[in-house]
Order: structure tokens, then C-alpha cells, then sequence
């Protein structure tokens, strides 16, 4: 039931998004193309100000940490030097009835979390133990888990029950499956071993979820990375990629930056910008999608002191998403097990969306892993020198920083906003059925921070709301408003979260009051005009969520 629920919440929000103008499909006229959406003249302000609220944050907040704007396009070698050409790739299958493709991965995935489905019949306590178990295995060598595999497959081994009292629940033999598939999966993936991977769809029974069959093709790497022409290049090929992350953009300026900005380690370079994948599953609305924005964060720091600022990052960064008023509840880290090879510690931010928790944000500790290969493709050094003192009183001297990275996409995080904001709210009474769907935006990301309304179209009472707009548009996004009754305008502003409501009416006209309306509580108060500013200004500033 509450799946359905959580569908239907989705559902919703989709079909909100679209009807105030926050995101469309691109060229739907055309029947969209898969994948790619477009933001409305709403969704485009609170893009806008999730941005700005991430700038701020990011570096109008620390004395150390600049931003840039660094082009979609680079030289080929740089995603040579960081391994996208060889490395970023995701292993595809086709079933051959249904001509789907599917990421090899996610069927297994797919299977493991069926059989791991047999958990919910553990005890709280028994589950636990599961998962500090699981843990265990994981984080051994491959040889180390390898060695459990058959074990684990063979339906009548009973683990020492005195130290993993769980198995005798009647679902271990479910259960212990997933795990054997876990580990062959990961062992697989990490090998690049694609014959084993189309091996475990055949051998656990995987089938296509349209055809219900499993006449499968090989599995292949497909990379994720677009490519275009260029023109002529000085080695003769003219194939450019669409950049896959911003982060490379960071790294190849990384001297640039500390040279011409003066900067001393530790400090950090910040950008805003699209990244593109040619995702071949792209769904859940603009939760994977092909053309993407991302803000992300390059900390540079001195090798050893990797793992304090990895620390403080994570924590910094979860704070930034609460203090947005988020249940949080909603939110919980995700630590790597398995680490990626240039990585020392990774852990996602995961937010509770209505399909489950799903990573908005990553932070990676990248080593030196990127600068050293810019240097080794470049020939061109990328050290920094460290004239600070070390505990013998020399100079830290020359090194290749190490990197701390904050990555969260944007439209995740937007979807993730409007998730959290959208609520319909039953107001009804005995005498009268009602209802508002209400967007409970933080006032400083609303689109609108105040709607001004005329009570009628006569009377002066237009030319005088306009006048108030005429002193506020200055400061603040504004949205003027005549048509229809009173209480059908705000019911259109509570829809798309603006905190703000002014009407104007005759009184207005002799003492220079307005009744102001509160989104969230509906309340009304009278107000003079003058104090609006000061009003509206307090509850949307960024002092709000950065101080
Ligand atoms: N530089 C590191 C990096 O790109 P990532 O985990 O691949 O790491 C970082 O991406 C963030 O970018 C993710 O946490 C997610 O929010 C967002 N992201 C990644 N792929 C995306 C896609 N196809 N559509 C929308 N957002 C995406």
C-alpha cells in the first residue's frame, strides 16, 4: 500500500512539475527524446536558486574555496589521462525477444535484492547481525571472498552457528544466495570478466521483465561518454567527447587557479556546470538523465590530512541538505565498500525519494589520483609548493596534492526539493469539501518570493499594487496577479510555493496597509506597506539557511 502510495505521491509531482511550467520534456512536440527535459520559467528560477544556494555555501562561505566556469569541451587525452576513454563504461545485454537492453549489473542487482527480499522475515536483531556479516565478507580480499562462494551456493551448509546465530531462519537459504551472487557479481565486475556476468543472468535465472524470457546476447562494454567532431587536431583525430563529470575541468586548471589566485593548501575550486552520459537506462523522471547539471567541489589538501577533510566534508555537506528543514530522517549516508581504484574513502549522501534511498551526492577521497595522471599525460608538472613548516621545522616542500570531492547533481537535487515540498493538504470542513496542493518550498529557493493582488481590476487598486511591485521587483522575484477571486490566485501561489501573498484593497488606498498572507499557516495579517520589505527580505534571506 505504501508503494502505491509512493508511486502515486511521484505520479503527482511529475504531473505538477509539468502543469506550472517547472519541467518538460524536450521537443515534446516531437515525442521528447528519451531521457532530456527541459526546464520551465518556473523550474528555471528554482534551479537558479538551488545553485546560488550551493554557491554561497560553497564559496561565498569559505575564504578558501574559489569557483570557475570551465568549458564542456577538452583535449581527448585528458579523459585518457582519467580513465573515462577505457574505464567508464557499463556492461550491457540484449534479450533477444524483446530487443531491451539492459546494464547487466542492475538485472544481477535486480536478483540479488529478490532473494535478499527473504530478510524481511529476520528479526530486527538477526537482520542486523546479517548485515554486520555481509559487511565482513565484502570488505575481504577477492580471494578471501571467493572462497565462501560455494558455501554459500550449496543449499545445505550451515554456517558455526554459535557465531552467525541468523542461519537458521528458514529464508537463509534465499539470503545466502544473494550474498553468493553479490560477490560474483562484484568479482566479475571488478575482473571485467563479461562472460562470467552473462554466466550468473543464465545460472540464476535471470529473465527479461517483458519478454519473461532469458534468450540473452553476450554482454558488451558500452561507453557512457558522447562523442562529436571537432575539426582538424594536431594528431589527426577529430573525435571530442561531451564532458562526463565538471570534475576534470577543476583538475586540468588546478595550477592555474592556485597560481593566479594565490591560494595555499588546503583550498578548493568550485563549478557549476552540464555533464553527459549516454545512459542506457535513463528513468525515474530527471533522476538519471542524459544531459545533466552538476556542482561540484575539488578540495586540494596535503597528502596525510586526506582523511581528515574527507571527515569534514561529509559532514559539512549532509549539513547543507538539512538545512534546507528536511525530515532528517530522509537522509543517510551510503559508505563504499567496494572503492573505485583511484578512491581512499567514498560515501554517497542518500535521500529517501518515493522509489527508496537513492544517492544525490557523493564524497570521494580521489587521492592524487587525477592530478598525477594529468602530469604523466601532459608532461607538465602539477605540483605545489608548501612553504609552510612541518613538525621537524622544514618546509612541507613539493608534492601533488591530494583531493577531497563534493559532487551532488543539481536536478536531483531539484527533484528531490519538489519531492519534499509537494503536499496535498485536505482543508475540508463539515460544511464544505477543500483542498490545496501546496508547495512547502524554503522561501529563499521559491520561485516567486511574493505575489502582489489587486482585490479587484478598479479603483486605483491596480495602479497601487503595481506601485509596490515597482519598489520590491528590485529586490525580490515578484508576480503580479488580477484574474480571478482572491482565493483562487492563492490557491495558484500556494502551488507553486510562493511564502508570500499582498493584497491590495480600498483600505490600502487611505492608510497604506496591505494584508500579507502566510503560505504555510494561510494566515493574514495587516501590515503597512512600507514594512514589506523588511518582511519578505528577513524570511528569504540566504542568512536563513547559511548561517
Ligand atoms: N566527479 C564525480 C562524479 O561525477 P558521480 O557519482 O558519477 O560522480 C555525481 O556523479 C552526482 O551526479 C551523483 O551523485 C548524481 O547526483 C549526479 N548524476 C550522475 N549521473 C547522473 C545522471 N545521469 N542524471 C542526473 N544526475 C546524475
Amino acid at each position: 500500500m505504501a508503494q502505491k502510495n509512493n508511486d502515486e505521491q511521484f505520479k503527482n509531482v511529475i504531473s505538477h512539475a509539468k502543469e506550472y511550467g517547472f519541467v518538460f520534456q524536450s521537443s515534446e512536440i516531437y515525442d521528447g527524446l528519451s531521457a532530456v527535459y527541459d526546464y520551465g520559467q518556473l523550474g528555471a528560477e528554482l534551479k537558479n536558486n538551488i545553485k546560488t544556494y550551493w554557491w554561497k555555501a560553497m564559496v561565498q562561505m569559505h575564504e578558501n574555496i574559489v569557483g570557475i566556469d570551465s568549458a564542456i569541451f577538452m583535449h581527448p587525452k585528458v579523459w585518457k589521462a582519467s580513465g573515462h576513454v577505457d574505464g567508464f563504461n557499463d556492461p550491457m545485454i540484449d534479450n533477444k525477444d524483446s530487443k531491451k537492453r539492459y546494464r547487466a549489473d542492475q538485472l544481477l542487482e535486480n536478483k540479488i535484492d529478490e532473494l535478499y527480499s527473504e530478510l524481511a522475515n529476520f528479526s530486527a536483531a538477526n537482520k542486523a547481525k546479517f548485515e554486520e556479516f555481509q559487511q565482513e565478507i565484502l570488505g575481504l580480499s577477492d580471494e578471501g571472498q571467493a572462497a565462501w562462494i560455494p558455501g554459500f551456493k550449496d543449499e545445505e551448509t550451515i554456517l558455526d552457528h554459535a557465531k552467525y546465530p541468523f542461519v537458521e531462519e528458514a529464508s537463509w537459504r534465499f539470503v545466502k544466495k544473494g550474498l553468493a551472487l553479490e560477490v560474483e557479481m562484484n568479482l566479475a565486475l571488478k575482473s571485467e570478466n563479461l562472460a562470467q556476468l552473462k554466466d550468473l543472468i543464465v545460472d540464476y535465472k535471470v529473465i527479461c521483465p517483458i519478454s519473461k524470457t532469458s534468450n540473452w546476447t553476450d554482454v558488451r562494454q558500452f561507453n557512457l561518454m558522447f562523442s562529436t567532431q571537432f575539426g582538424a587536431m594536431a594528431e589527426g583525430s577529430d573525435e571530442v567527447y561531451l564532458r562526463p563529470e565538471t570534475a576534470q575541468g577543476i583538475f586540468v586548471n588546478f595550477l592555474n587557479v592556485q597560481k593566479s589566485g594565490r591560494m595555499k593548501i588546503p583550498f578548493g575550486i568550485a563549478q557549476i556546470g552540464k555533464a553527459f552520459r549516454n545512459e542506457v537506462i535513463a528513468r525515474q523522471f530527471i533522476m538519471r538523465m542524459r544531459e545533466f547539471e552538476q556542482m561540484e567541489m575539488q578540495f586540494f589538501v596535503r597528502p596525510g590530512e586526506d582523511k581528515k577533510w574527507f571527515e569534514y566534508w561529509k559532514e559539512a555537506r549532509l549539513k547543507w541538505h538539512k538545512a534546507l528543514g528536511t525530515n532528517p530522517e530522509k537522509y543517510r549516508y551510503h559508505d563504499h565498500v567496494k572503492l573505485a581504484h583511484y578512491a581512499n574513502a567514498a560515501t554517497d549522501i542518500e535521500f529517501e525519494f518515493p522509489f527508496g534511498f537513492k544517492e544525490v551526492e557523493g564524497i570521494h577521497s580521489r587521492t592524487d589520483f587525477d592530478l598525477t595522471q594529468h602530469q604523466e599525460y601532459s608532461g607538465k608538472k602539477m605540483q605545489y609548493f608548501d612553504n609552510d613548516l612541518n613538525d621537524e621545522g622544514k618546509p612541507y616542500g613539493n608534492y601533488v596534492p591530494y583531493v577531497i570531492e563534493t559532487s551532488i547533481g543539481l536536478d536531483r537535487m531539484f527533484l528531490l526539493t519538489m519531492i519534499n515540498a509537494f503536499e496535498e493538504q485536505d482543508l475540508s470542513t463539515e460544511d464544505k469539501q477543500d483542498s490545496r496542493t501546496l508547495l512547502r518550498l524554503h522561501p529563499a529557493l521559491a520561485p516567486y518570493k511574493v505575489a502582489i493582488f489587486p482585490l479587484t481590476k478598479k479603483d486605483g487598486l491596480p495602479e497601487k499594487a503595481r506601485e509596490i511591485m515597482d519598489t520590491l521587483k528590485f529586490d525580490f522575484n515578484c508576480i503580479y496577479e488580477e484574474k480571478d477571486a482572491i482565493g483562487k490566485r492563492y490557491r495558484r501561489q500556494d502551488a507553486v510555493g510562493t511564502p508570500f501573498c499582498i493584497t491590495v484593497d480600498h483600505q490600502s488606498l487611505e492608510d497604506n496597509t496591505v494584508t500579507i498572507r502566510h503560505r504555510d499557516s494561510m494566515e493574514q495579517e495587516r501590515i503597512a506597506i512600507a514594512d514589506l520589505s523588511e518582511i519578505i527580505g528577513k524570511a528569504t534571506s540566504w542568512k536563513t539557511l547559511l548561517a
